[in-house]
């Protein structure tokens, strides 16, 4: 059995970073593991502007710390107004790295996201011609529909007739949780792909809410029942090149998600490559791991891939309960667990 594992140095294509104390607090944590990531915009409030992302972007670089080379990419906050020639000045500007949608409601700081997708189609029309990425959180957000059959109905309804609309549109499904999302992306052309988590490769809701209710295991999607988990990592297992790594790491304080009516989001920054490589081992497909975290993503994003690698040790991981007790009181993804691979220090 190998006691090392070397791979392309990787990149997370979703994340959430927040700011103020939170991005101190968090941003260390991504920068050690990855050289760039695709930062979400849903700040309060959401970043709408290319001034708003350079500005972020200042703040991450300050907050991943004066030796670190992280690379933040930045996402604009589709909102049913925003300007589309805006969102293009910002994308050619180097700024923006890609769009993203959140139908309004559907997640943590979503109240200013898009109420009806038709109402951004000059914006999409843009984004088609100048080949900028349009990444989405695709689940619907009608009452009607029960919160497991979201992401499905999402697919049907908006995701396939906003495509047959744009089809040079280029997209990344986010975060997918189904079998019905891996088949849709797999079967789909060269213009869409997905990003898979490493909380949505392991947990079912079963893990979730079987035996008490487990609030740091609550994300959006939520999860799903065990068949479309084990889609997901069928499809991983292939090293099929339109599914990469991005972890939708997603800190909330403790207080918020053990609450009443708590948050959703899982924080898997501090454990992200170890988590994805456990998965991967279980998989008998370690040697899908650094085209999943390194390759699949940037060649999605017509980026270079990253020079150089990183190393990860059989030594075992102990993941603490609790990150910062004195602070924000995080709890990370795998508290209390043991993990088999060690991201040595480069
Ligand atoms: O679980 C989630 N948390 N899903 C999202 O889509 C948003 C994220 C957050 O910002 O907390
Ligand atoms: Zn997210």
């Amino acid at each position: 059995m190998a006691e090392t594992l070397t791979i392309r140095r990787p990149d997370d294509w979703h994340l959430h970073l927040r700011d103020g104390d939170m991005l101190k607090l968090v941003a260390p944590y991504t920068a050690r593991q990855f050289r760039r990531a695709i930062v979400m915009p849903n700040l309060v409030p959401p970043i709408t502007t290319a001034a708003a992302a350079a500005a972020y972007r200042e703040r991450i670089r300050a907050a991943a710390g004066p030796d670190s080379d992280f690379e933040p990419l930045m996402t604009a906050y589709l909102t049913d107004t925003i300007d589309p020639q805006e969102i293009a000045r910002g994308f050619e500007a180097g700024i923006l790295t890609a769009c993203k949608l959140y139908p309004a409601g559907a997640t943590t700081n979503s109240q200013s996201g898009v109420t009806d997708i038709r109402k951004i189609d000059a914006v999409l029309a843009v984004m088609a011609q100048i080949g900028m990425p349009l990444l989405i959180h695709g689940e619907v957000t009608t009452a009607d529909i029960d919160i497991f059959d979201r992401e499905r109905v999402f697919l049907e309804r908006i995701l396939g007739p906003t495509m047959d609309r744009f089809p040079d549109l280029r997209i990344v499904l986010e975060h997918i949780t189904t079998s019905d999302s891996v088949e849709f992306v797999r079967a789909g052309g060269e213009n869409i792909a997905a990003t898979i988590t490493a909380h949505h490769l392991r947990i079912d809701r079963n893990d979730m809410l079987a035996g008490g209710i487990r609030p740091h295991l609550y994300c959006l999607p939520v999860a799903k029942r065990r068949q479309h988990k084990e889609a997901l990592r069928a499809i991983v297992a292939t090293g099929h090149p339109k599914f990469f790594l991005g972890t939708d790491s997603a800190p909330h304080a403790r207080c918020d998600k053990e609450s009443a009516c708590g948050c959703a989001g899982i924080f898997s920054a501090p454990v992200a490559l170890e988590s994805y490589a456990e998965t991967f081992e279980e998989l008998g497909c370690l040697e899908h791991l650094s085209a999943f975290a390194g390759e699949h993503g940037p060649r999605f994003y017509r980026l270079p891939l990253n020079e150089g690698t990183v190393t990860l040790e059989r030594t075992g991981l102990d993941i603490p309960v609790r990150i910062d007790p004195d602070g924000q009181q995080l709890t990370p993804f795998h508290a209390g667990e043991r993990l088999n691979w060690r991201l040595t220090d480069r």
